[in-house]
């Protein structure tokens, strides 16, 4: 399975950090986003990845391609672990890159590796939405699309006063953690939601989604939304909602981003201890 990773937005949540850097390519701990999203994907089995890219994003290109100086300054200095984390960026997986000219939604952003992908189903992960999970969430969604043949979606509960922040799908639960969506909603007002059920950042796609955002008009924002488009192929087959195992880390604004670094930093073992002992000491000096 391929996967295609939407990253052309503009970030403008976090300017002006994003003023010319991808906000793909903010650092959580000592990656960036994107890396994460990527690694996600090879853990899964996927190696053949596409990025749909856009003005201002060269820097998530040249961070997955090679860059023979530093190899070369990090050889002669034998700074072997460095090296070797270098090299193994560039090596990851095949990548592939597509530009978005315009930025006319995230269904658009879709629509652009139409060709790459073929025929066949897909997998969408969001730039800038990384995971905590036993199994990968993709993995987990490529499980259940080989049960059903179907299009899966990653989906969980978010608080009321969020779902205006989500695609939110309404269903029949058909198991635990199973749901047949029967309709789908991007960004809904709180009154209007038909549930508290979000579109988490993870699909896996049938082909006939293409023609869907083909014949998916500009909506919220004036953008082509692929929770439109999904609502069209809701039409002509089923799509199910996984409740995935795993924690979502939401880095959709800043206080997520920073939310998310203070947490993925604990959880390091490298950074852990010490930044423990200084989280305390600030909270004790009431900092
Ligand atoms: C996009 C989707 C939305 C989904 C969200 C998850 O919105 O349009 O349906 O719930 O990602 O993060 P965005 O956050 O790009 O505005």
């Amino acid at each position: 399975m391929k996967a295609v990773i939407p990253a052309a937005g503009w970030g403008l949540r976090f300017l002006p950090l994003t003023k010319e850097q991808p906000k793909e390519m903010l650092p959580v701990v000592d990656k960036p986003t994107i890396q994460y999203v990527v690694e996600e994907a090879l853990d899964s089995g996927i190696t053949d990845i596409v990025i749909i890219t856009g003005r201002h994003k060269r820097g998530i290109e040249d961070h997955f391609d090679r860059s023979y100086e530093l190899e070369s300054i990090l050889e002669r200095g034998n700074k072997t672990e460095y090296l070797r984390q270098v090299r193994e960026i560039s090596s990851m997986a095949d990548i592939h890159f597509i530009r978005q000219k315009e930025q006319k939604g995230l269904g658009d952003a879709v629509r652009m590796a139409r060709q790459h992908v073929g025929d066949e189903p897909f997998a969408v992960m969001l730039g800038d939405t990384i995971y905590r999970s036993k199994v990968p969430v993709v993995k987990q969604l490529m499980n259940v699309h080989e049960r059903t043949g179907r299009s899966v979606i990653a989906i969980e509960p978010v608080p009321r006063e969020k779902v205006k922040d989500y695609g939110i799908v309404k269903g029949q639960q058909i198991e635990p953690d199973l749901v047949l969506i029967d309709d789908l909603v991007e960004k809904p007002h709180p009154e209007l939601a038909p549930s508290n059920l979000a579109i988490a950042g993870t699909y896996v796609l049938t082909p006939a989604i293409f023609d869907c955002i083909e014949h998916t008009t500009p909506g919220l924002n004036g953008e082509v939304q692929l929770t439109d488009a999904l609502r069209l192929l809701r039409m002509r087959e089923e799509i199910y909602g996984w409740r995935f195992e795993g924690k979502r880390y939401d880095i959709g604004d800043m206080l997520g981003w920073l939310k998310t670094q203070c947490e993925l930093a604990l959880a390091n073992p490298a950074y852990a201890a010490p930044l423990r002992a200084h989280m305390e000491q600030l909270l004790k000096e009431g900092r």
